[in-house]
């Protein structure tokens, strides 16, 4: 077992490491000279791509996730409404879908039971799946129309990890393939989010190479009760992914929120020294954004909140009010997530392990959940 885990000290230390392969080994293949999208993979014909009036992205936990992001960059690129629901709520609530929706189912494994009686329901209804998954051959893929494989290799960790980066690079490839075959807004922007999403393994290389400074934060946080974690736009699934990583691995309460919402009620849990992570969007573009968030750290900050701040190279504005900052490099906004994920898994793995949990197989989960 030491062996498989090529000197790492455990599955999910390896698999973190393995990341910026992993999304180069999603994107292969897949990007042409020119920066097309070549997704003939997909299998289903353009003429019907065309016609979708709707996207559905079911999934569970951290796939789950990614579905949450890819509503961002379908909606954007692509103008076609989407939404995203977990799959254990979804045929429940009696849908509304037809032939013009696509469904995206996501999943890992591939075997998640929830997802695939979504997706069974979605078929029923006459509607188009498409699966994004990580496992060849498993139920998922089989029982879809269409399959974009994620090529993360095995994933063994029971809390995902590259499977997730992998998941938000086959959901990005997916929106501006939809966007690419529609003609909507495809242009100059569209080439250079396809540019950087070419380059997007060196960024995450990038955030791995300076992860001690993480790990020493997260050591140091090992006997806190409570971790918060704040995001907006495509920051704030990430906040959800960075608290449901502490929760699996770690066994502390940790909880997400919007930003925006901490007026609404997340802010009465403030007290003097509580950590709180905040993923703090570009300030290059959506600066609104960037500005309202910088308010909000200083509101927790001046109510006694350790703030550990995620922020893109050169924002030195949070510095006056980051108790401790952590930079990701420079990206178009809605590729982010790829990159400000990183350090949240790292700082949830080194806690786990300071708390004297076994990291890779938490108590009370399974990698693949098969029943409903
Ligand atoms: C389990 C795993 C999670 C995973 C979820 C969905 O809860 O512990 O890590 O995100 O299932 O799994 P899937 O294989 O469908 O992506």
């Amino acid at each position: 077992a030491a062996a498989e885990k090529g000197g790492h000290a455990s599955f999910m230390h390896k698999e973190i490491a393995e990341q910026p392969r992993a999304v180069a080994d999603t994107l292969l293949g897949r990007i042409g000279a020119d920066g097309e999208l070549l997704l003939d993979e997909l299998r289903i014909p353009a003429a019907e791509l065309r016609e979708v009036d709707k996207v559905v992205v079911v999934a569970c936990g951290t796939a789950f996730h990614a579905g949450l992001i890819a509503k961002y960059a379908i909606e954007h690129w692509t103008r076609i409404p989407c939404e995203v629901e977990p799959a254990s709520e979804f045929r429940h609530r009696d849908p509304i879908l037809d032939a013009r929706t696509l469904v995206v189912a996501v999943s890992q494994s591939g075997e998640t039971m929830d997802t695939l009686m979504a997706l069974r329901h979605a078929r029923e209804q006459g509607s188009r799946v498409l699966a994004i998954c990580n496992t060849n051959g498993s139920t998922i893929p089989r029982e879809s129309d269409a399959v974009l494989y994620t090529h993360a290799g095995p994933e063994v960790a029971v809390a995902s990890t590259k499977a997730f980066l992998t998941q938000l690079v086959a959901c990005y490839l997916v929106a501006l393939y939809l966007g690419q075959v529609r003609g909507t807004k495809w242009g100059d922007e569209i080439q250079g989010v396809v540019r950087d999403l070419a380059g997007i393994a060196g960024a995450v290389e990038r955030v791995l190479a300076d992860m001690e400074p993480v790990r020493a934060l997260a050591r140091s946080l090992a006997g806190a009760g409570t971790v918060l974690f704040l995001g907006r736009h495509v920051g704030y699934p990430v906040a959800l992914e960075g608290a449901l990583k502490l929760k699996e691995l770690a066994y502390m309460h940790a909880e997400g929120f919007a930003a925006g919402e901490l007026k609404h009620g997340p802010i009465a849990l403030v007290e003097e020294g509580l950590p709180v992570v905040v993923v703090v969007p570009s300030p290059r573009g959506r600066s609104v954004l960037h500005d309202k968030i910088v308010s909000n750290i200083q509101e927790i900050r001046a109510r006694g909140a350790r703030t550990i701040v995620i922020a893109e190279e050169g924002d030195e504005t949070v510095l006056p009010c980051a108790d401790h900052v952590v930079w990701v490099p420079v990206t178009p906004t809605l590729l982010q997530p790829l990159v400000t994920t990183v350090p949240l898994q790292v700082f949830a793995c080194e806690l786990a392990v300071a708390r004297g949990n076994e990291v890779d197989q938490p108590r009370n989960l399974a990698k693949s959940v098969t029943v409903e």
